[in-house]
């Protein structure tokens, strides 16, 4: 008995040894060590001994219980561990390798300066206004003081869809809505949106473009309100030394009108002036058309050109690049101004 016990103790062993993975582990567990296993087994056999033989034998069988016990649990811990490192090789992350490339778009350049006007303009206490691109003569002309016969609506002639209706020739219609629907309210706005007029497609001029409309309506505005919002405006855009020049000019809808240049430092070190945009106190008769006393509120409004300030501060040669959507010239705006 104890023979075959040191042979099941050996034999236990050497597959505890041999086994490759837990499973194959824990069928040697259940063959030897299990109630029904052969080394417990062993242990009922007990009785078939003479008694004064039982003890060294129950001995035994315990201690070769232990010994298999232990192997089963070093082996154990092995082959966990193999199994780990198979796993970890397995799903080994090379963080050295490149990336996958997303393409990542950008905002295009007149939006960014768009974004930049609003951002000075909401941060004074304006509204964001739109209208819409087909408008009424009515909006467009006459309300801006531009009677049918006016000789100014050839310097903005557009396109018609009608008797009517026509292509808005710039953003000043909005003037006239947002006055309506504020009934006599005073207001700060800025309106941003796409202009048509029938002009040659040259690298400078495109018969669509973007403007940015500015009105204010209040009382006691006077010139001095309206150069302070130009100048804040020159600068926010192109840098705090920037300087403004007003000119005299002509806008049916307003007066005195003028037309805005902002300064630059010239190659040879002198300094220079660019037109920029036309601006002007509202003429008293947009006023009244609009709801309003015009000797108790004044008005400022100005027009910008919103290309022509992408052009400046991007240096760029052509009008037409805004509109073609060559990604090699929009990418060039990822992050700036962002
Ligand atoms: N609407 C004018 C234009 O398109 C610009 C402008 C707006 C001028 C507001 C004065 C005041 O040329």
């Amino acid at each position: 008995m104890i023979e075959h016990l040191n042979n099941l103790g050996i034999s236990a062993l050497a597959e505890v040894e041999q086994a490759e993975d837990l499973q194959a582990l824990d069928v040697i567990r259940v063959k030897y060590l299990s109630k029904k296993g052969e080394i417990s087994l062993l242990m009922g056999k007990l009785r078939d001994l003479p008694q004064e033989e039982r003890p060294v034998f129950g001995q035994k069988v315990n201690e070769t219980k232990a010994l298999v016990e232990k192997a089963l649990y070093d082996k154990k811990e092995v082959l966990e561990n193999i199994e780990l490192l198979k796993t970890l090789e397995n799903e080994k992350i090379d963080v050295t390798l490149p990336g996958y490339q997303f393409y990542q778009g950008s905002i295009h350049p007149l939006s960014q300066v768009i974004e930049d006007v609003e951002d000075l303009f909401v941060g004074l206490g304006y509204e964001v206004a739109e209208g819409p691109e087909l408008e009424n003569d009515h909006y467009n002309f006459e309300m801006m003081n531009l009677a049918k016969d006016h000789p100014a609506r050839a310097m903005q002639d557009s396109f018609y869809t009608d008797e009517n209706m026509l292509l808005r020739t710039h953003t000043s219609p909005v003037q006239a809505r947002t006055m309506l629907a504020k009934k006599g309210q005073p207001l700060r706005i800025i309106c941003p949106g796409k202009v048509y007029r029938r002009d040659n497609d040259d690298p400078t001029h495109s018969h669509q473009f973007m403007q940015m409309e500015g009105l204010v309506i209040e009382k006691g505005l006077n010139f001095a309100n309206l150069k302070d919002a130009l100048l804040k405006m020159a600068r926010h855009l192109f840098g705090p030394e920037r300087g403004i020049r007003l000119r005299p000019s002509y806008f049916p809808f307003t007066e005195p009108s003028v037309e805005v240049d902002v300064s630059y430092i010239k190659k040879d070190g002198t300094i220079g002036y660019i037109e920029v945009l036309g601006a002007g106190q509202v003429h008293p008769n947009v006023l009244s058309m609009g709801g309003y006393d015009p000797e108790v509120y004044q008005g400022f409004a100005f027009g910008i050109g919103i290309e022509r300030i992408a052009i400046l501060k991007y240096n760029i040669d052509d009008i037409r690049h805004f509109y073609t959507n060559d990604l090699r010239f929009l990418a060039q705006f990822k992050g700036v101004g962002q």
